[in-house]
Formats: structure tokens, C-alpha cells, sequence
């Protein structure tokens, strides 16, 4: 199966940032069975990311709080990528800029490399300042215009906040207008937890990106509206956890989905959704998704 340009065994992706770079599920299982890996978002610098508290368990998800943490475009072209890529799988290089010439050396690096795609992650609720520019789409594409530039060629996904002032419709448009090949919908929500016992924000950063099953509802409806009114495909993501929640994405319209804080909850939850998504095709004898996907809306 395609999503635009980039082929996948199956429509089940790793989200960025909850799958590292693939090593430790690779110990587990073998990654390749997923359609595709997203690494962990990648700057032109290392970063060290934000201090503790990272994480924050709530009654139906998860808060994070991670500041991009990681080793930079550079050590991840020369120590990452060709194990990952030895393993078989299909790789999109995730990648956040704090201005529009980062996100464009960041592409640039990776334009020559034997990534598969690249996922501009247009949305970390994580950093401080103007760390978002899709929630404004001129902003949005300037961003993926430049990537689009200097990409050579490699399929580029925008992937957006859950919000924007004006609508994340004219976001995605104007994506697609600059060059997407497709949109991911979405990253995690901003949120608050307060601690009682200091009556204080529990992040230093005091407002966190909130994923896992409480956002799932949310994320569909955002899918289903965004993929009536774009034309490349949609990729969905937010607190898909079984074959289920990925089959309604796929019916809200979603060309593939991404699976997040589910492998915190399940290392194999990946395996586990391919698995289950293969036995429904098979119960409904579907020759493909196409037969579904979107049916929600007739
Ligand atoms: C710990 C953690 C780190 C994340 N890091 C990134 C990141 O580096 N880049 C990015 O685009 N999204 C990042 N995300 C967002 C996820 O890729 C995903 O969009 C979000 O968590 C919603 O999906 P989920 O509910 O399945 O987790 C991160 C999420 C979590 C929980």
C-alpha cells in the first residue's frame, strides 16, 4: 500500500518520539513488520531537552514534556540510520526547526540520505517560544516550502498541531499548497497537570502535550474533517491502542495511522494492530483499504 509516494507493507506507523530509534523494539521484535518507523524528532544540534518531570500519568493518558531531546541530524546520519536501516524497515526522519532556515538544514542533510520520507513536525507543544508554526498557515508554509526546496525529491509529511487559531484546514491546505506530499494529524494536545502538594504546575515548561486513549476521539474527528478537504492523504494519529481504533481512523478517511504512547502501554502493541488489522481484512475479504477508507463520510 502508498501513502503519496512512500510504500509500506501496511499502514501501521511508529509515532515519533515513542519509539526512540528503533533499538530497543528491535530487541523485542522485528520492527520491519510495521509499515514504517518515525524517529524521534531531530534538530540541526543535540538537544538535552527539557529538565524532570518528563512524564505525567493521567486517569486515561499521558502528559509529556520531553523538549525534543536528541543527538542531533548529524549523529543520527552516522550512528542511527544505517542500523535502522539494516533492519529492514521503512524510515521517516522526523524533524523540528526553531526557525524556518533550521527546519531547511535539517532537510537539506537529510535530502542525500537513504531516509524514506521526512515528517516535519510543525506542531512540539514542548518548546518554549515560537515553537509551533502550524497553527498559522502562512508560517506553515513558509516551513514546508523551504523543506520542499532543498528535500530532492524525498516525500515530505507535515505534521500538525491539534489546534490553530484559524482553523487547521486552511493549515493543511496551505501544507498541500507548499508541497506536502501528505498531513499527519496530530500531535499531542497541550495540557496541564498541577501538583497539589507544591500547588504548582507539575512541568517547568507548565504546559505539556497530552496523547494516549483520552485524545483518540478528538484526533478522529480532525482526521475526518481534514480529509474531506485536502487531497493528499491524511495520516492519523492519537491514542490508537488495537486493530479497532486503527480500522476507525482508516474509516474517518486516514491513509495509514501512527501508534504512540500505545507501545509504552504494550512493546508489541505495533505487531499486535498489524496482526489484528490483517485478520479484519481478511473476515470483510477486502482486497484492499481502499474499500473502507473514508466510508465514513458517504
Ligand atoms: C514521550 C513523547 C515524545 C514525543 N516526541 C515527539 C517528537 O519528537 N516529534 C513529534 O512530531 N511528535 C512527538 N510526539 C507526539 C507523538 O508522535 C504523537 O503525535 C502523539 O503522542 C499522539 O499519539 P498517541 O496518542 O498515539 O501517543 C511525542 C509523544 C510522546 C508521548
Amino acid at each position: 500500500m502508498r501513502v503519496g509516494r512512500v510504500l509500506l507493507g501496511n499502514p501501521v506507523v511508529a509515532a515519533s518520539g515513542c519509539f526512540g530509534f528503533g533499538a530497543e523494539y528491535g530487541e523485542v521484535y522485528d520492527i520491519s513488520r510495521l509499515g514504517a518507523i518515525c524517529t524521534k524528532g531531530l534538530t540541526l544540534r543535540p538537544r538535552a531537552g527539557n529538565p524532570p518531570p518528563r512524564l505525567w500519568e493521567t486517569r486515561c493518558g499521558l502528559l509529556n514534556s520531553i523538549g525534543l531531546d536528541n543527538p542531533g541530524v548529524e549523529a543520527f546520519l552516522r550512528e542511527e540510520l544505517p542500523r535502522l536501516k539494516r533492519t529492514g524497515a521503512v524510515v521517516i526522519a522526523n524533524v523540528w526547526g526553531a526557525s524556518p532556515e533550521e527546519y531547511e538544514q535539517v532537510v537539506q542533510a537529510l535530502a542525500s540520505s537513504p531516509v524514506d520520507a521526512i515528517e516535519l513536525n510543525l506542531s512540539c507543544p514542548n518548546v518554549p517560544g515560537n515553537g509551533i508554526p502550524g497553527r498559522d498557515a502562512a508560517a506553515t508554509a513558509e516551513v514546508v516550502g523551504r523543506a520542499r526546496a532543498v528535500a530532492r525529491g524525498k516525500p515530505l509529511w507535515a505534521k500538525l498541531p491539534p489546534e490553530a487559531p484559524a482553523g487547521l484546514v486552511a493549515v493543511a491546505q496551505a501544507a498541500q499548497e507548499a508541497g506536502a506530499d501528505a498531513v499527519c494529524a496530530a500531535n499531542s494536545f497541550p495540557a496541564l497537570a498541577v501538583d497539589i502538594r507544591t500547588g504548582r504546575p507539575v512541568f517547568a515548561n507548565v504546559v505539556a502535550g497530552l496523547s494516549g486513549p483520552a485524545i483518540k476521539p478528538l484526533a478522529l474527528r480532525i482526521v475526518y474533517e481534514l480529509s474531506r478537504e485536502v487531497d493528499i492523504p491524511v495520516v492519523g494519529i492519537g491514542g490508537i491502542t488495537t486493530w479497532e481504533d486503527a480500522v476507525e481512523f482508516i474509516m474517518a478517511g486516514a491513509h495509514a495511522i501512527q501508534i504512540g504512547t500505545a507501545n509504552f502501554l504494550d512493546p508489541y502493541a505495533g505487531p499486535r494492530i498489524v496482526d489484528g488489522l490483517r485478520a479484519f481484512m481478511e473476515a470483510r475479504g477486502l482486497g484492499s483499504w481502499e474499500e473502507i477508507r473514508g466510508c465514513a463520510h458517504r
